[in-house]
């Protein structure tokens, strides 16, 4: 299950999340000038996106949920300085509680639900009319050097979803009932030593394991060594290996 994935994964993440620091920095670039009383961040993790909300908005209680037990767990001991940041287990896709936010932020996290429209449907219900709602979101093109390898040494084991388009998630959102204010997309090429380094990076970050990137069993070693040798062989680059990240941030009103 996703929850076990990333809890597995907590006391590693950070050495190994630069996209996913990159997008929130960029996140936290896009927020106009506001003044919330209270924060809701879905899909907190380790905090990278929290501990740079919590540097902008440093008298603002933000209310920080993740689904993974042990991610949160590892959160709330390493954030006790910052009690201003209440660390809470809960879905994304259905949590709920008695305050209607007037800023709701996500980045990295929302790919990994099973239904994104419901999600988005819930957060809108969770803001507060006028409310702000800022999203990072991974996008198909995300790795898509190893997905394309693993669809040749692996054809009868492809995983079983794909992230979302840039355009379904623009739509999905509209849908929702969400005006988009703002939005940026963007396709970097992220530089690893070696294959192996790259392949130890994205399992670290916690992005081997759910429906998006792992198929019904896992690679068999020789498959796996396959892999590391073609993915060497194909996408060299001066300094190692690239790995290409197709991320968008979107700025929603209610
Ligand atoms: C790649 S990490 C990103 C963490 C952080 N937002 C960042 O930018 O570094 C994704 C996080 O989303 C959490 N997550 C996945 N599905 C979720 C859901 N349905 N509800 C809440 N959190 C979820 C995972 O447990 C994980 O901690």
């Amino acid at each position: 299950m996703i929850e076990n994935r990333f809890s597995a994964a907590a006391k590693t993440y950070d050495r190994h999340a630069r996209p996913q620091l990159a997008l929130a920095q960029s996140l936290i670039s896009i927020l106009p000038e506001i003044d919330p009383k209270q924060i809701l961040e879905l899909g907190a993790g380790t905090g990278q996106l929290t501990r740079l909300l919590a540097e902008q908005f440093p008298e603002v209680p933000i209310d920080a949920i993740d689904v993974a037990e042990k991610m949160v767990e590892h959160s709330r001991t390493r954030f006790k300085s910052f009690p201003q940041i209440s660390w809470v287990v809960g879905d994304a896709q259905t949590y709920q509680n008695d305050t209607r936010y007037p800023l709701i932020i996500s980045s990295s996290a929302l790919h990994w639900v099973s239904d994104l429209q419901k999600t988005y449907e819930n957060i809108f219900r969770n803001l507060e009319p006028g409310g702000t709602f800022a999203l990072g979101m991974m996008l198909r093109g995300t790795l898509k050097e190893l997905h394309q390898l693993r669809r040749e040494i692996a054809p009868g084991n492809i995983p079983e979803l794909s992230l979302p388009t840039y355009e379904e998630t623009k739509t999905s959102l509209q849908s929702a009932g969400f005006s988009l204010e703002r939005r940026k997309h963007s396709e970097e090429e992220i530089i690893y030593p070696d294959a192996k380094a790259f392949l130890r990076a994205i399992h670290e970050q916690g992005v081997t394991g759910g429906k998006v990137s792992k198929g019904n069993a896992p690679l068999s070693r020789n498959e796996l060594n396959q892999l590391i040798t073609n993915y060497q062989k194909s996408f060299a680059s001066d300094r190692g290996v690239y790995a290409t990240y197709e991320t968008a941030t979107f700025l929603l009103t209610k």
